[in-house]
């Protein structure tokens, strides 16, 4: 079976954590692309050639999750032959046999249009901010003010911003636990499916 779930959404919003569930209830296989441009952030060097020779290992080291290569993810994020380099592999991820979770930016938009469910997840920006300070620590309104930077950033780019597509679900988990976030996207993606949850 082909299936995809597009997962989208700005940072923090429970994006991950909803695409990791999702994936496990259903067996899917799960991508976080995030992991693709910050792995081509960190690596240094030309961001389309370090793209362009990302390997497996790449997307496994452990300094991917700091703030700083979230925003040396964003900044080459918006180079288009960086984004189109990591094009074919997603997509084949995304319609590869067995059903596939991506989370990112431009899922639902760019790299699978035609995904079967498109989710977009979104929270405020002080809920957001303050989720990743109680995992990164220190200055809280510092954690806040790279946000807004790196939020402005994604949205305004002029190749792939994130835009909410529009046959996309709103998720907004502002008010929500992570429970009930995936409680809610389980719930979308069962019916499309025809499962009961
Ligand atoms: O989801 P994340 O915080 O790991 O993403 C890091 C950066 O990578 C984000 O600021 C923008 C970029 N990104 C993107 O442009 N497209 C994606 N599909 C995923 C991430």
């Amino acid at each position: 079976m082909i299936f995809t779930v597009a997962i989208d959404g700005p940072a923090a919003a429970g994006k991950g954590s909803i695409a990791r569930a999702v994936a496990e209830r259903f067996g899917f296989a799960h991508l976080d692309t995030g992991l693709l441009y910050r792995a081509v952030g960190v690596k240094g060097g030309d961001p389309a050639v370090a793209a362009q020779g990302l390997v497996p290992a790449d997307i496994e080291r452990r300094d991917l999750r700091t703030l700083e290569a979230g925003q040396a993810a964003s900044r080459v994020a918006v180079i288009p032959q960086v984004r189109e380099a990591l094009l074919a592999f997603q997509r084949r991820f995304a319609r590869a046999e067995g059903g596939a979770v991506l989370d990112g930016r431009d899922i639902g938009t760019v790299i699978c249009p035609e995904a079967e469910v498109k989710l977009f997840v979104t929270a405020n920006a002080e809920v957001r901010a303050h989720r990743r300070w109680l995992e990164v620590g220190g200055d809280e309104a510092e954690v806040l003010a790279q946000q807004i930077k790196r939020d402005r950033c994604d949205a305004e780019r002029a190749v792939a911003p994130l835009v909410l597509a529009a046959d996309a679900v709103v998720i907004d988990t502002s008010a929500m636990d992570i429970a009930a976030a995936v409680a809610e996207a389980v719930a979308v993606v069962a019916a499309k499916l025809g499962k009961q949850v």
